[in-house]
């Protein structure tokens, strides 16, 4: 079965290729919308890509996906950082949540030192450019598919064989 995902973007991801590119790469969004929906189907993802300028918009859309029961890659670009409204309607989600950043905010400004929706995530993926939207994938299809297995942890490693003897 594909997992659907959603990939939420913030305020000002929209400018992507002529942003502050020194600091956010000269791929445009919708060269980003692109990797995402391709790293998506070598992954069994159906990606859908979004992108607002809107608090009250993202945050509609947080709440279709926890109706829907979808996990959610998001990058909540500024709203990270002051966004009460964006973490409260995050902490409802019913499915994987992974919080992305194109840069690293932790070696950057102070007020970007905090995440107000980052205790409501699984985890964050921050600082590898528009590597870091396929690594929060990655770690979403092995989210959902430890989900999918009533496991309670992602990734975890086959499980040893025991015609094998085990390591010295
Ligand atoms: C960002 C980092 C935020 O601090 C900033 O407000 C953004 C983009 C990133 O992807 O690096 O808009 O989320």
């Amino acid at each position: 079965m594909t997992t659907q995902v959603l990939v939420l973007n913030g305020p000002n991801l929209g400018r992507l290729g002529s942003r502050e590119p020194e600091i956010y790469g000269s791929v445009s969004f919708d060269d980003l919308a692109e990797l995402c929906r391709s790293t998506g189907r070598t992954l069994g993802l159906s990606v859908e890509v979004r992108q607002t300028d809107d608090e009250s918009e993202m945050i509609s859309w947080v709440h279709e996906a926890a109706d829907a029961r979808l996990p959610i890659v998001l990058n909540p670009a500024a709203f990270t950082h002051y966004s009460y409204a964006l973490r409260d309607a995050l902490a409802m989600r019913t499915a994987p949540l992974v919080e992305v950043h194109i840069s690293n905010p932790a070696a950057r400004e102070e007020f970007r030192h905090t995440s107000v929706v980052a205790a409501v995530a699984d985890g964050t993926v921050a600082g590898f450019g528009m590597v870091s939207y396929q690594l929060a994938l990655q770690a979403i299809a092995g989210l959902a598919a430890a989900d999918d297995a009533g496991q309670p942890e992602p990734g975890l490693a086959e499980p040893v064989d025991p015609g094998r003897p085990a390591a010295p």
